[in-house]
Parts: structure tokens; C-alpha cells; sequence
């Protein structure tokens, strides 16, 4: 049974990471916004995020060095008007971190900018190493001490409600009950789906909900298939992933084989400052030659009183797990890290489904293309994060008839057992490396592995297995329907670029998936 929720809002912000925070405090504070949230700050990718923000603001840097490197690493499928939003709009999305109070890293002489792959200068702005907790804690409390904004925690978005004209809600799983939330506008910013991985650097409940959500609302999805691996990161003792963030390499930590050689550069002139895809690529190639003996990081020659206070966050997990950087190399593999898929949006973050907007990772805005410059996400979240916020301060919907018919899927939904199976095979045959008979046995596997149709139930058990279901199938076809390799997406039957495929793959519920 559905419940009506008794509160109705203006403005519905799904997520609570940077970009969801940001929208929801620079939206028109005679609006009436909720922020509806599933977990716990720490478990976001904003909070785990390390190295920085990347903004085009050194003495000897320009926001057009930006924008060129964002397309080179993009490889020839970044939206350009997208780019050049991002990197010209940064050094906005700083100062309004700073006029929140933000202090990042800094000497006498001003900001330290660090430097991460496929940036040509230093350019990325950071509080130590654990710049996405700084930023997520600031928002928090900006966001509690906000009148205007509710925070409701501990929900789970079940769907995105549409009537005849368009999004007018969601409903969430709260308290034990499905409940249905009313507003004019839904913002879906839940992030995205590495957490599908068997080995990710995000939280499980890195799942993509929101997309999947979006996906059964009607919205157009894009670029599925591009998922970004992190070559850098480490084991704990309990099995969990933990990420050693690039800014060690852009601070000169090298890789390191089995023989104790650096490697890097003789498979890309950049060393190991390469784009992360082809440093994964190169890592997997050589722990191949030494018969899958790990590949190292070596900051031994950084010295323990630079490590401890400059990268204190990954200094302290290391030392937890007995690995001292100032004596130990410490060994690495690559994790999935963040996907480029999502959400298809404007430059407004509008989507194809009136009253529905989409930013952050959920988002496929086409900045990224086919591969992610570092540090380029956190500052999306905001720069994306504000112009959703001013499209809807300046076209906030007028009041529509109180008669609304759920459109969305509410009824049955596909009922699946193991999501840990689903992370192995999608590790297995969408990671790092492709190829297409691995896609289509997995495709088939995840067609095959749909039990029934059960009623919706009103707990939060179910949804996680079905969206991850639904958002597999979406990326292993898109996949498997990218025929050459590009960026983060690599298949070794197909090997090379296909300029006729210099395009995004779209997707779409009931629609035919095009190119
Ligand atoms: C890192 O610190 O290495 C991650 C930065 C990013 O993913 O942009």
C-alpha cells in the first residue's frame, strides 16, 4: 500500500554528496527543498573523494589549458560545450566553497595545487588528502543550518513519480512504508554505479539507484559502458578496498614491479602520470608478465614527515594495515572508480522528463567523453550543482492540479537473489579489459538470472538487486555495442579507435538502445 506523504515540497533533491548539497543551497530560499538521502555521509563518494578539485587557477594556468586537457583525455567524445562550462565556471565553484568558508591547502604564497594525471600543470586544489570529507562535512552543516531545506535520512527512492506533465515526485521506501513524496520538481543526484564492482573504491551502496530510477521514469541514458578504474588501490586486511589517491604519483610516487623497476614509461611517455585507464591497463599487463605478482606504489623517498601530514588520511590506513610509507612499497591493483554513465542532461541539468534534473555522477552531462580528467567530478558536482539550481529559481513550475497519476513502474518488480554474483561477472567481464564473447555471456547471464515479478514490497531489501540488475544489463549492452576501444572503455577485440563510433550510446525503457 502507498502512502501519501503528509509534507509536499517545491523542490526534491535525491542524494546528499556535493552536488545534491550545492543545488539545495542555491536554490531560491523561498522554496520549500527536501534532501532525501539513503545512507550516511561517510559511505558518498564525496566524502571518500581524495585528491581534489581541479580549477584553473595558478598563477600560470588558463581555463582554456583546462578545457584542453579535459578533451584530450576525453578522446574525441567530450561534449565541448559541457567542457567549457566546467572549467570556465570553476573558479566560481571555488569561491562559493570559499564564501562558505572553505580553506584548502595553502602556504604564504597561496593555494597549493597538486598535480594528477592528464593535467599539463598543477591544478588541483585540496584540503591534505581527504579533500571530499572537508567538502562534505562544510555542505553538511551549511545544509542543517538551512531553514528552507529538510534533510530526510534512512530513505530509500524507490521511484521517480510522473504524471502528464512530467516528474512530480518520488517515492521512497521510509520507516518500513512505501510512501509517496509530492513536489514540482525531482533533482536526482545519487550518484553513481561502481560500487556494482566486485572491487570498487566506493561504498556497495554506490549503486546507481537514482539512475535506474530515472531509466524506468523515461530519461534518457548515456555512455553506460565508460567506467573509470583507479590504478592505486590497496587491500585492507578485512578485504576492503581503500584508495591511494593519484596525488601521491602527482608527488612523485612511482610503480613499481616485481623486480622493484619502474615500468610506466615504456608504455606511455607521460610514466605514471598517464590517463588512469592506460596506467590500469599497463599495471594488468605487467603483473601478467610476472605471473600476477602484485605491481607496487613506492613514496618511500617522500620521507615520513611529508607523508604523515601531507597525505595523513592514506598515511593513517596504511599504518592500520602495518604498511609504512616512508619503508614499505605497498601493493596496489586497479578498482572501479567512478562512472561516467548516467542521467542524460542539458547544460542545465535538465533532462528529456520535464520537472526532472540530474547532476554530479548520476549525470551524463558529456563533460567527461570517454574518460574522466581527475579531479574534474567534484568540481562538476558544483558547477552542474548551480546551474540546476538557477534553471529551476528561474523556471520554477507553476502549481499543477493536485489530481496525480503515478506513471512510474509502481506495481511488480523484477525479483533477484545474489547481487554478489552480479559484482564478480560484472568485474570479470567489464572491467579494465573487455571482449565481446565475455559481454554476451554475461548479457545473457543477467537476462537469465531474473527469478519472478513480486509485488513492490515496502522494505529496502529488494530495490538494491533490481537496480543493479536493470543498470548491468544497460552497461554490458552499451558495451558490448561499443565496438572498438576508447578511453576508459578497453576491448581487446577490438583494440582501436572506430571513428564512426565517435558518438554516445543512448538508452532509453521500451526504446530501441541507439549509438
Ligand atoms: C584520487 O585522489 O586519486 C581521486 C581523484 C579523482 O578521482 O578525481
Amino acid at each position: 500500500e502507498l502512502v501519501s506523504a503528509s509534507k509536499e515540497y517545491d523542490v526534491i533533491i535525491v542524494g546528499a554528496g556535493i552536488a545534491g548539497m550545492s543545488t539545495a543551497l542555491l536554490l531560491d530560499s523561498r522554496l520549500k527543498v527536501a534532501i532525501v538521502s539513503k545512507g550516511q555521509l561517510a559511505e558518498c563518494s564525496t566524502y571518500k573523494a581524495q585528491g581534489g578539485m581541479a580549477v584553473a587557477v595558478g598563477r600560470d594556468d588558463k581555463v582554456e589549458g583546462h578545457i584542453a586537457d579535459t578533451l584530450r583525455v576525453g578522446q574525441g567524445i567530450c561534449r565541448e560545450e559541457a567542457v567549457k562550462v566546467l572549467a570556465s565556471e570553476g573558479p566560481e565553484a571555488l569561491e562559493f566553497l570559499i564564501s562558505l568558508g572553505a580553506s584548502f591547502s595553502h602556504n604564504e604564497k597561496g593555494l597549493l595545487l597538486t598535480r594528477e594525471a592528464g593535467h599539463s600543470c598543477n591544478r588541483v586544489v585540496h584540503y591534505y588528502d581527504y579533500t571530499g570529507k572537508y567538502i562534505a562535512e562544510l555542505l553538511a552543516s551549511k545544509v542543517n543550518d538551512t531553514t528552507n531545506i529538510d534533510r530526510l535520512d534512512s530513505c530509500f527512492l524507490v521511484d521517480i513519480a510522473t504524471d502528464k506533465d512530467g516528474c512530480c515526485g518520488c517515492v521512497v521506501v521510509q520507516a518500513g512504508k512505501l510512501v509517496y513524496f509530492r513536489s514540482a520538481v525531482v533533482v536526482v543526484a545519487t550518484g553513481g554505479y561502481s560500487g556494482l564492482y566486485a572491487r570498487s573504491t566506493n561504498a556497495i551502496s554506490s549503486s546507481g539507484d537514482g539512475v535506474a530510477a530515472a531509466y524506468r521514469a523515461g530519461a534518457v541514458i548515456s555512455d553506460m559502458e565508460f567506467v573509470q578504474f583507479h590504478p592505486t588501490a590497496f587491500t585492507t586486511k578485512s578485504g576492503r578496498v581503500f584508495l591511494l589517491t593519484e596525488a601521491l604519483r602527482g608527488e612523485g610516487a612511482m610503480l613499481l614491479n616485481a623486480a622493484g623497476q619502474r615500468f610506466m614509461s615504456t608504455y606511455h611517455p607521460a610514466g605514471e602520470l598517464a590517463p588512469r585507464d592506460e596506467v590500469s591497463r599497463a599495471m594488468l599487463q605487467e603483473a601478467g608478465k610476472q605471473g600476477g605478482m602484485p605491481i607496487c606504489l613506492d613514496a618511500r623517498h617522500l620521507g615520513k614527515e611529508y607523508l604523515m601530514d601531507r597525505f595523513r588520511q592514506v598515511y593513517a590506513e596504511l599504518a592500520q594495515n602495518n604498511y609504512f610509507m616512508e619503508q614499505d612499497i605497498i601493493p596496489i591493483a586497479p578498482a572501479a572508480h567512478y562512472t561516467i554513465g548516467g542521467i542524460k542532461t542539458d547544460l542545465w541539468g535538465k533532462t528529456n522528463v520535464a520537472c526532472l534534473y540530474a547532476c554530479g555522477e548520476a549525470a551524463a552531462t558529456g563533460v567527461h567523453g570517454a574518460n574522466r580528467l581527475a579531479s574534474n567530478s567534484l568540481l562538476e558536482g558544483i558547477v552542474f550543482g548551480r546551474r540546476v539550481a538557477t534553471n529551476i529559481n528561474d523556471n520554477f513550475p507553476a502549481k499543477r492540479e493536485n489530481s496525480v497519476q503515478l506513471a512510474c513502474t509502481m506495481g511488480e518488480i523484477d525479483n533477484y537473489d545474489d547481487v554478489n554474483a552480479l559484482r564478480t561477472k560484472l568485474e570479470l567481464a567489464a572491467g579494465v579489459v573487455r571482449q565481446g564473447q565475455g559481454l554476451a555471456a554475461a548479457l545473457q547471464w543477467v537476462r537469465d538470472s531474473k527469478n519472478s515479478s513480486v509485488i513492490r514490497p515496502a522494505d529496502t531489501q529488494s530495490y538494491p538487486a533490481c537496480n543493479a540488475y536493470q543498470l548491468a544489463e544497460l552497461l554490458l549492452e552499451a558495451a558490448l555495442l561499443r565496438t572498438e576501444s576508447r578511453g576508459c572503455h578497453y576491448r581487446l577485440d577490438f583494440p582501436e579507435k572506430n571513428e564512426d563510433l565517435q558518438k554516445h550510446i543512448l538508452q532509453q525503457w521500451g526504446r530501441k538502445t541507439v549509438i
